[in-house]
């Protein structure tokens, strides 16, 4: 299908790109997005999203890309991002939460209050208010979901949709999930064969990594979302940045 740049896309538009592209390639995907928008960005975090970049890196130079910085991160992770921007010479848009309201909370309720009463207050601050800062100044983004991250939230994840959670009045924001059907493991053949830098955590048992306060280490053959906000039911287990993903499945 060939588009023009900076239509809108409506509804029947994205649900015919995605029987076309479902099946596709991540860097067809991947070339196919950055081809229809200029005003693009990769949100990155994981080694996943270092696959993104260094797919987009091969098609395109300067391409945009951000990390919200929670302000709770390992140490290992700020070691990641700044290894990322330096072997890929891309500038990072590292972007923090308002400090006024992560000073209200923490004042309020401590530094653990998610231990107690749920993560959705602190990732509402730290996380998705600033991305939605961010995603208020493009017009589509691109993330790492895969479908095997999360059965209970994402098992159907698409390769491209409208985030209506994220779009505002008449403007739709695109987002594109180029690896929505990989596995776990065509993630990691992809890093070792490409020579993909990935955070030190992974060789410590970590698979998924958010915050520190909110991550740990699982087993062999545990699945790697057991090792996130493991107090919680796996049906909560989103911060808010994939908010489409609880929407659809309530459809
Ligand atoms: S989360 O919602 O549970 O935190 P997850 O860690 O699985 O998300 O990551 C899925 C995708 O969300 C990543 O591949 C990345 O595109 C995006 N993402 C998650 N956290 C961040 C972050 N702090 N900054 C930028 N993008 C992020
Ligand atoms: Fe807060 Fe944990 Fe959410 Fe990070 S993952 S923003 S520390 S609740």
């Amino acid at each position: 299908m060939t588009l023009i740049k900076d239509i809108t896309f409506t509804q029947a538009d994205i649900a015919k790109l995605e029987a076309e592209y479902a099946n596709k390639r991540p860097q067809e995907i991947l070339a196919f997005a950055l081809k229809q928008f200029d005003n693009i960005t990769i949100s990155f975090s994981g080694a996943e999203d270092v696959v993104l970049i260094d797919m987009a890196a091969k098609i395109k130079r300067n391409i945009q890309i951000f990390s919200i910085d929670t302000g709770r991160l390992h140490p290992e992770t700020y070691q990641f991002i700044d290894k990322v921007r330096k072997q890929y010479r891309v500038k990072i848009d590292v972007i923090f939460p308002d400090a006024a309201e992560v000073e209200g909370l923490v004042k309020e309720k401590g530094l653990f209050s998610f231990y107690k009463d749920g993560h959705k207050e602190c990732c509402g601050i730290r996380k998705v208010k600033p991305l939605r800062r961010k995603l208020a100044t493009v017009d589509a983004w691109i993330t790492g979901q895969r479908k095997d991250q999360n059965p209970a939230t994402r098992a159907t994840v698409p390769v491209i949709q409208i985030d209506s959670a994220f779009s505002s009045g008449d403007r739709n924001l695109i987002k594109f999930n180029p690896l929505a059907n990989w596995t776990s493991a065509q993630v990691w053949q992809y890093i070792h064969a490409n020579e993909v830098p990935y955070n030190e955590l992974h060789n410590q048992g970590f698979i998924s990594i958010g915050c520190q306060p909110c991550t740990r280490a699982v087993l062999p053959n545990q699945h790697e979302r057991l090792g996130r906000w493991w107090w919680e039911n796996a049906a909560d287990k989103e911060c808010g940045f994939h908010e489409i993903n609880l929407i659809s499945n309530n459809n």
